[in-house]
């Protein structure tokens, strides 16, 4: 397959230079393909894909884990290993140093659950779809409302010495709510920002996908950068055809 042409990046960097002139300018949401060249694996990507390996109805739901936490809580150790070996790539960088020069200018909106965008230098970031480094029960703890994780009694799953409750990873899974504020925030910022970049999601899942549209609705120019087609390029004035690594760089570097 040909390589495609690189992206002209000029008119698009002109709008961010002008965006970085005021706060809350720009607005940037990443998806999975942002730690896809931090070895990541993304979810919908054929074959390389988590969801083309596993089945999300056994693995990311409430059903699932209730079915078999055993096999649940040994998928996410192993996906916690891969994110604790990863390290942020050149686009999580160029994110950290665009965020370091023009402090009050960039919000950063993740559905990523790993944490290279805060290791590459924006805690603030903004997580959709919740931390899959960090432990929560399942339930209220019946005997010991207020107990912490770390005090569980250690097993795949821990559960709680008192009530039996389980431990499970810090994410958001099917059929379940945001955490609470974080999409009110992120449509916060593309409400208010001039530049929407959206880097690296098949805009397949909502309310996430909804925000590139919400953003051109609010007059911001929305960009987006994917080495392939996804279900929101239409709401895009700019689609770069590239990837995060490779593009963000180039888009960033001097702006
Ligand atoms: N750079 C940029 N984009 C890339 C790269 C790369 N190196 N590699 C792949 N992509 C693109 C793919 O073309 C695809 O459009 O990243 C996208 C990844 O899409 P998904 O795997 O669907 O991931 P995402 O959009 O983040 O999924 C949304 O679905 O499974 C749930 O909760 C999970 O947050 C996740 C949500």
């Amino acid at each position: 397959m040909a390589a495609s042409p690189t992206p002209d990046l000029g008119p698009l960097r002109q709008r961010l230079a002008a965006a970085a002139a005021q706060p809350g300018g720009v607005a940037v949401l990443t998806g999975a393909g942002m730690s896809a060249e931090s070895g990541i694996p993304t979810f919908r990507d054929a074959m390389s894909g988590l969801w083309a390996r596993f089945d999300p109805a056994q693995l990311a739901s409430e059903d699932g884990f209730r079915a078999d936490p055993g096999r649940v809580w040994t998928w996410y150790a192993e996906r916690r290993d891969g994110v604790r070996q990863a390290e942020p790539n050149a686009g999580h960088l160029a994110l950290g140093a665009f965020h370091r020069r023009h402090p009050g200018v960039l919000t950063l909106v993740t559905q990523n659950v790993d944490d290279l965008h805060q290791r590459a230098g924006v805690p603030e970031t903004i997580r959709l779809h919740g931390d899959i480094l960090a432990d929560q029960w399942l339930g209220p703890c019946r005997k010991s409302p207020g107990c912490a994780t770390a005090q569980a009694e250690a097993g795949e799953p821990p559960r709680c010495r008192d009530c039996g409750n389980l431990v499970r990873p810090g994410v958001v899974w099917f059929g379940e709510m945001l955490p609470e504020g974080a999409l009110e925030a992120a449509q916060r910022a593309v409400d208010r920002c001039r530049v929407l970049l959206v880097v690296g999601t098949s805009g397949a899942v909502w309310p996430a996908a909804g925000l590139a549209g919400r953003a051109r609705r609010a007059g911001a120019q929305v960009a987006i950068v994917n080495p392939h087609e996804s279900e929101i390029d239409g709401d895009a004035h700019h689609v770069l055809r590239g990837t995060a690594a490779g593009l963000l760089p180039a888009l960033l570097e001097g702006v």
